[in-house]
């Protein structure tokens, strides 16, 4: 607490040294899906090097989470700046405009001191909340419909394929939501306001149609597989999960064996996997060029200098790695993301990183605060914001390593006897869930506690039905350096039952944490 004042005290007399003339921007760059497996984090084997360039400017944030592993409630967590426990968005169905309807929002906040609030693709997953949260979080001028908003479909893979290869760039997503970015940077400069601008990029959200000069940086036979395939020892079968919607559609998932070849045991085989990496990986590179674009078109407007840049994505994937594919788990790839944080006049916190851990709730105090916002208005709504301000880290304040970040995921479990097949709550209204994920992550643990779920309260009931609990001594949050993933070589064990005093603890602080007033019981 000492450290952290003192640290407050220091930003407050940075501030006032470069107390800007001009407010300051924020350009606020989301990746869907986007896992921190890139050369910022040691990945030398992935080919971004415009996420380089912008880490060398930034903090890169080695530990950084998402509230939950699915885009909806993701997005309604930090752009809320409020845990799903409050926004009570956990699927496709819910948002938190149901429950928070005098909530201000994060560019709603930018929106109410004044600034242009607009954006362009993905921000709020569509629908959740209605019209993107309009007119409540944008400009009045960004009262057009999604369509506007979002670039229309680009076209399927031949054969219906989740990766194909492709040489006319234009009809990209990306590449349309990059060339609306800098339309609306040249409108958001005429004006003496100043802006927020979100981007939100479709990649590496599959499909994974990609620009072939992507695909060319990963020749196929050199492509690795996941060090520990298979689902981690001594788990429990309500914290896996099999996909079934956004993956069984395309042909080569199927010919691989679909969504029933998948279990805890059985990963698909070497060659299907290989190729869906490398699909991912060369969607990483074309979005990794999109942003560039973006960043590129900020410097050419001259206004790179009093622009808050974050780049980050929304929860993380699976690879193959613990037996997994995409999100939807509570595991440290699903719920881990890159994230760079660029604050050109916080010049000392170039190249800065972080190891804290941190999470996307915090990004909306933060941005206020490292603009200079007043949001403490917030706490008067009738949920105040969850977030904290990370802001003095970047004037030489210490990070807190003994936080501990928060992720959740609900299951809806329809086979006991094989309870991750069909498991996943994606369209399943809240009162039916049958399991709530709990998960915290500290510098060593991560620690998972499964509930029942109370339909009548939407809160866990009872005592955990299973704990899981991983050690990441030794973590670095980064890949190794030599081609390998470190990312993948954690949680391949689920430990509880050998650190009994450990699990005490830990479930008796998750408790804490998640507000859970279960007697804790006997476990072992
Ligand atoms: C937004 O657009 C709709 C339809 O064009 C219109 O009815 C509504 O009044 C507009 N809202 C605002 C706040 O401008
Ligand atoms: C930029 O401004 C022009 C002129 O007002 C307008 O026609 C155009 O739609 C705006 N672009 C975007 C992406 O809002
Ligand atoms: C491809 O998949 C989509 C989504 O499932 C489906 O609507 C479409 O009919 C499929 N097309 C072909 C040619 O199989
Ligand atoms: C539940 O899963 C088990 C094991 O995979 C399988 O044998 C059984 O048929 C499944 N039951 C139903 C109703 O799907
Ligand atoms: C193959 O992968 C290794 C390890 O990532 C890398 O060093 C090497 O350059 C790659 N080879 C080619 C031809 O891309």
């Amino acid at each position: 607490m000492a450290l952290r004042l003192l640290a407050l005290t220091g930003l407050t007399a940075a501030a006032a040294a470069v107390t800007p003339q001009r407010r300051k921007n924020v350009l606020f760059v989301i990746s869907d899906d986007l896992r921190p497996e890139l050369p910022c984090y040691g990945c030398d084997h992935v080919l971004a090097p415009r996420t380089t360039a912008l880490a060398k400017e930034s903090i890169t944030f080695t530990r950084a989470y998402a509230q939950q592993a699915l885009c909806a409630p993701s997005r309604n967590s930090f752009l809320s700046g409020r845990r799903p426990a409050h926004t009570k968005s956990w699927q496709f169905v819910d948002d938190f405009r149901e429950v928070g309807p005098d909530w201000t929002t994060l560019p709603g906040a930018f929106r109410k001191a004044g600034y242009q609030a607009v954006g362009c693709g993905k921000i709020f997953h569509p629908g959740l909340p209605p019209n993107q949260d309009l007119p409540y979080s944008w400009d009045r001028r960004m009262n057009t419909t999604w369509a506007d908003w979002n670039n229309p479909n680009e076209p399927r893979c031949p054969q219906n394929t989740s990766w194909c290869s492709v040489e006319d760039t234009e009809r990209f997503q990306d590449t349309q939501i990059a060339s609306t970015a800098l339309e609306l940077l040249t409108n958001v400069t005429r004006d003496e306001r100043p802006f927020f601008l979100a981007v939100g990029f479709r990649k590496p959200h599959v499909q994974w149609r990609a620009p072939t000069r992507a695909f060319d940086a990963y020749p196929p036979w050199n492509v690795s597989l996941a060090s520990r395939p298979k689902g981690p020892q001594h788990s429990v079968d309500v914290a896996f999960h099999v996909p079934v919607h956004e993956i069984d559609v395309f042909t080569d998932w199927r010919a691989c064996g679909g969504s029933q070849a998948l279990t805890p045991a059985h990963n698909y085989p070497s060659e299907c996997q290989q190729a869906w990496r490398r699909g991912y990986y060369a969607a990483v590179t074309f979005v990794d060029e999109q942003l560039g674009v973006v960043l590129d078109g900020l410097t050419a407007r001259n206004r790179e200098r009093d622009t808050v840049v974050v780049f980050f994505g929304d929860h993380g994937w699976h690879l193959g790695d613990q037996g997994e594919w995409m999100k939807m788990t509570n595991y440290e790839n699903a719920v881990r993301v890159p994230l760079l944080v660029r604050v050109p006049w916080a010049p000392e916190s170039a190249g800065r990183v972080v190891s804290a851990p941190v999470e996307l709730v915090d990004l909306f105090p933060t941005l206020a605060g490292l603009a200079g916002v007043d949001v403490s208005y917030t706490s008067r709504e009738s949920q105040p914001l969850d977030g904290r301000d990370l802001s003095p880290l970047f004037f030489g304040g210490a990070g807190d390593d003994t936080h501990v970040a928060r992720s959740v995921y609900p299951r809806c479990v329809a086979n006991a006897s094989a309870a991750w097949k069909h498991n996943d709550c994606n369209d399943t209204p809240r009162r039916r869930f049958s399991h709530m994920g709990y998960s915290t992550r500290d510098e060593r643990w991560r620690f998972t506690a499964w509930y029942e779920w109370s339909h009548l309260r939407l809160a866990p009931k009872g005592s955990p039905v299973a704990v899981e609990l991983y050690d990441h001594a030794g973590d670095t949050g980064t890949c190794d350096g030599a081609g390998g993933s470190a990312l993948e070589d954690y949680e391949w064990a689920n430990v509880a039952g050998d650190h009994a005093s450990v699990v005490e603890a830990q479930l008796a602080r998750l408790e804490r944490l998640f507000g859970i007033d279960a007697p804790i019981v006997d476990l072992y």
